[in-house]
């Protein structure tokens, strides 16, 4: 990267805090870009246990993640108990009409979620790690508390689109405090379908939330999502490897197909701050009473190196 950085865009600092104007830059766009966060051995690191943990998954539970609300999901055992474990999710157009992969196994999943942050070593130690802590404690999160992690794999010519959203429509605490970081794994272009996002945190509107009306189990979103949005005026985030992109729980964001031939894959993680707020219990991620949330500490995972 050349030494002028884009409006939105900074560079890492040494403990990974972030300085008052880039806060203030934070706060008013909803999203930064902070260039050189990872190392490039992190993004190896990360990309080599991915790629393990699908060589390693059967597929024998097929579940296929999409943003948009297909009845698919609403009744999907698998996704809703994810927030507990690491699970794989195929790209819907992983299959053909008959349910046969038409794609090799490797080159088939959208992503893996939701706990990678807590029961993977090499994913724990950067979503712990000291600079995160730092990165989070700069932005005023007192206790900051990872949530949910995905890795998403956005695969050549069949990655999907994630269609326009808010982050706290899904990951919800009273008060709002959802924030989440998104880390290129590989460089990004439009082509490889980067994130887009629309400058602004508006109120969040719209909540998924789960219910367990006589005893069955079912999503339902209330509220609706902001109907003046101008998708032309997103900023593309073209971004380059190691560059972590700050998202509000409450900015717009979304990201095009993969029409390339190349991969984009990133590493997301969501926090909040348990400090100040309560994870609500119609969350459709919810831990089990044996596996609870635990916030970030200032010294890092016991596993990391960063
Ligand atoms: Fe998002």
């Amino acid at each position: 990267m050349s030494s002028k950085l884009p409006e939105g865009w900074t560079r890492a600092s040494k403990d990974g805090s972030l300085s008052q104007s880039d806060v203030e830059a934070y706060e008013s766009k909803g999203f930064l870009a902070i260039v050189d966060f990872a190392s490039d051995d992190e993004c190896a690191r990360m990309r080599s246990r991915a790629e393990a943990i699908v060589a390693e998954f059967e597929p024998e539970t097929i579940s296929i993640f999409s943003t948009g609300e297909n009845q698919k999901r609403t009744t999907d055992a698998y996704f809703l108990a994810s927030g507990n474990n690491v699970s794989c999710f195929f790209e819907e157009k992983a299959f053909d009409g008959t349910g046969a992969l038409v794609v090799d196994k490797t080159k088939s999943i959208n992503k893996i979620g939701h706990a990678l942050h807590d029961l993977d070593p090499a994913f724990r130690a950067f979503s712990r790690s000291r600079k995160v802590y730092a990165l989070l404690l700069s932005l005023g999160v007192r206790e900051p508390t990872p949530v949910q992690s995905m890795y998403i794999f956005k695969n050549p010519k069949i990655g999907g689109a994630v269609t326009p959203h808010q982050d706290s429509t899904f990951l919800n605490t009273e008060p709002p405090t959802c924030l989440g970081i998104w880390l290129a794994l590989e460089d990004c272009t439009v082509e490889n379908g980067c994130l887009f996002a629309i400058e602004g945190t508006p109120e969040v509107t719209r909540h998924m939330e789960v219910d367990y009306p006589g005893g069955t189990r079912e999503i339902r979103f209330t509220g609706a999502a902001p109907d003046d949005l101008d998708l032309s005026s997103a900023t593309a985030l073209e971004v380059p490897k190691g560059t972590l992109v700050l998202l509000h729980g409450s900015n717009v964001h979304f990201s095009r197909e993969n029409t390339s031939a190349h991969s984009r894959h990133a590493y997301s993680v969501h926090y909040i701050d348990s400090s100040r707020a309560k994870w609500r219990e119609t969350n459709w991620l919810q831990r089990d009473a044996s596996f609870p949330f635990a916030p970030l500490t200032p010294d890092g995972d016991v596993h990391s190196t960063a």
